[in-house]
């Protein structure tokens, strides 16, 4: 029988398990995906020394589990770094942030030698920007991004909870943009790093995924980038 979104989900957090070594501290993304990475790294937690982790949901998860997590900066670099996607391309290419968490990820990612991206066959795409693209904005800037996303033909809106602007981990607000095509991910991630205000864009080309372990209906498939 074809495998449901959900089952693929936990196969590739599953799979993502031959990607970690004995007494790695693994970089943990975030994410529904994410969550049954977390849940397969608790049946090996005797062989790891820990994790460094990409927001607060993920943080208590794993010590709920009784994975220890180390602060970002008690380690230098990681060996590998396990996240989902929201959109990811034929190079490695990736949209990220749904979650609201991608300051974090992008800091964890780019402290990581080898990114393993985990994720169902929904995210595979050709061109980056259906899914609308999260960029963490200092609140005061938000309004001046958005007009300069509409130059570009975006439109962009302060993303809410429970009927006010929603608040990331790190006191920051997300914009997310509509309406783009992202031809060329690394020059755009560039430009928009430039513009006063932006913490972080939700594409990570410089920090792309060496490997993607995608879900099917029938499996596990491999791309490597
Ligand atoms: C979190 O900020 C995102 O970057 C996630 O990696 C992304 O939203 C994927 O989440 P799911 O695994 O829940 O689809």
């Amino acid at each position: 029988p074809a495998l449901s979104q959900d089952e693929q989900k936990a196969q590739v957090g599953r799979a993502a398990l031959a990607h970690v070594a004995k007494g790695d501290i693994v970089g943990v993304g975030t994410g529904s995906t994410v969550n049954k990475f977390i849940d397969a790294l608790a049946t090996i937690k005797e062989d790891i020394r820990g994790a460094v982790s990409s927001s607060v949901a993920s943080t208590e998860r794993l010590r709920a589990l009784g994975i220890p997590v180390f602060d970002s900066n008690e380690v230098e670099e990681l060996a590998v770094y396990i996240d989902g996607a929201d959109e990811i391309d034929g190079r490695g290419y990736m949209i990220k942030g749904g979650g609201a968490a991608l300051t974090r990820e992008k800091i964890v990612a780019a402290q990581s030698r080898r990114f393993i991206c985990i994720a169902d066959a929904s995210k595979r795409v050709n061109t980056l920007g259906a899914f609308p693209l999260p960029v963490e904005v200092i609140p005061m800037a938000a309004q001046r991004v958005i007009r300069q996303f509409a130059r570009l033909g975006g439109m962009a809106q302060v993303r809410e909870k429970d009927g006010a602007a929603l608040v990331t981990d790190n006191g920051q607000h997300i914009i997310d943009v509509t309406g783009l095509r992202i031809t060329d991910p690394l020059g755009f991630e560039s430009e928009v790093n430039q513009w006063p205000g932006v913490v972080t864009v939700g594409v990570f080309a410089h920090q792309r995924a060496n490997l993607c372990l995608l879900g099917t209906p029938s499996g596990v498939q491999t791309l490597r980038f």
